[in-house]
């Protein structure tokens, strides 16, 4: 997509973060952005900041997990707008659990409906109306350096963003293979300064416990807050999104992640077993301070 101006953009998890920096940057473009997400209050809080600049800003309040409340979003958007030119699939949640056996089926289920499952659901209830429209489209869909390279923790979390590299691999074959006027784009973001890690415990639902946690992965969780701190902004991720769209570029890798990549890639091809990652020295600082303070 070349010209963004006059089209119109759904985002969710528009409220903050990412999704908000991506409001931001698709307004400035001269679009008109529907903001969607979990909590109606800090929507309309952002929504309200943007409409002060002028912006055409509106919220629907949407659970990517529930497929109604999707199908819902899309028919609100198109009665309103008429069209969709930009689908941003990029609500999302971080669970800091234990190990993969000991992570409770909720919290399991939880990740996997919004991280996974919301991205189904929003190409589900969208793409038919985007193929059948006018002119060109764009879906990006969000996972994460953690969807190219596994770790040991966060298991849940990786799978999730593992699916959805997955599911835009194939979306874009199947996209190609039949011309279609949309293309699509998985961003896999490295750290980027949000606060996923408390806007996550906070929509937590009641049924899934917090993650037990042992004296040491609380700790690393508390380091994990502070590396996020010193991550890329969320403005510049946006920015990277916005090339990526008019370049209709597949992949948007955040960081360079090369080695690691390399490595899992690597070992696959010579069927060696898998290693982990190579431990991040930003945080391995971080950690070192948090322990000799
Ligand atoms: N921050 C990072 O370092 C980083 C790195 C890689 C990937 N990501 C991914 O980027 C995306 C945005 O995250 P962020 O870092 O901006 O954090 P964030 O917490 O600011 O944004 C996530 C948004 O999703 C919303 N959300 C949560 N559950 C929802 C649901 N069921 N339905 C609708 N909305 C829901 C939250 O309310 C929040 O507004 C996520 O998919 C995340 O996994 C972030």
């Amino acid at each position: 997509m070349k010209t963004l101006k006059d089209k119109v953009a759904v985002v969710t998890g528009a409220a903050g973060g990412i999704g908000r920096a991506l409001v931001q940057a698709f307004t400035a473009q001269g679009m008109q952005v529907v903001m969607a997400g979990i909590n109606a209050e800090r929507l309309t809080i952002a929504a309200d900041e943007f409409r002060k600049k002028g912006s055409d800003v509106f919220v629907i309040e949407t659970d990517v997990s529930r497929a109604d409340q999707v199908a819902a979003l899309a028919e609100k958007t198109i009665a309103r707008y008429g069209a969709v030119h930009l689908l941003c699939n990029n609500a999302g949640v971080s669970y800091n659990s234990r190990s993969s056996w000991e992570t409770p089926l909720a919290g399991w289920e939880w990740v996997l409906g919004v991280n996974l499952m919301g991205v189904v659901h929003g190409i589900h209830a969208f793409l038919p109306r985007m193929l059948e429209q006018e002119g060109a489209a764009h879906i990006i869909n969000t996972a994460s350096t953690s969807g190219l390279v596994m770790n040991s923790y966060a298991v849940p979390y990786g799978v999730s963003k593992h699916a959805v590299v997955a599911l835009s691999e194939s979306l874009h074959l199947e996209l190609e293979s039949c011309k279609a006027n949309v293309g699509v784009s998985v961003l896999c973001p490295g750290p980027v300064d949000t606060e996923i890690v408390d806007s996550s415990y906070r929509n937590l639902p009641r049924e899934v416990l917090p993650p037990g946690r042992s004296d040491e992965a609380s700790l690393l969780e508390e380091a994990y807050r502070h590396y996020l701190r010193q991550g890329l902004s969320p403005d510049v991720v946006a920015d990277q999104v916005l090339s990526a769209v008019k370049e209709k570029r597949f992949y948007i890798l955040t960081h360079d992640y090369r080695e690691a990549i390399e490595t899992r890639m690597h070992n696959l091809l010579e069927e060696k077993n898998p290693e982990p990652s190579p431990p991040n020295p930003k945080l391995m600082e971080i950690l070192e301070s948090m322990l000799g303070s």
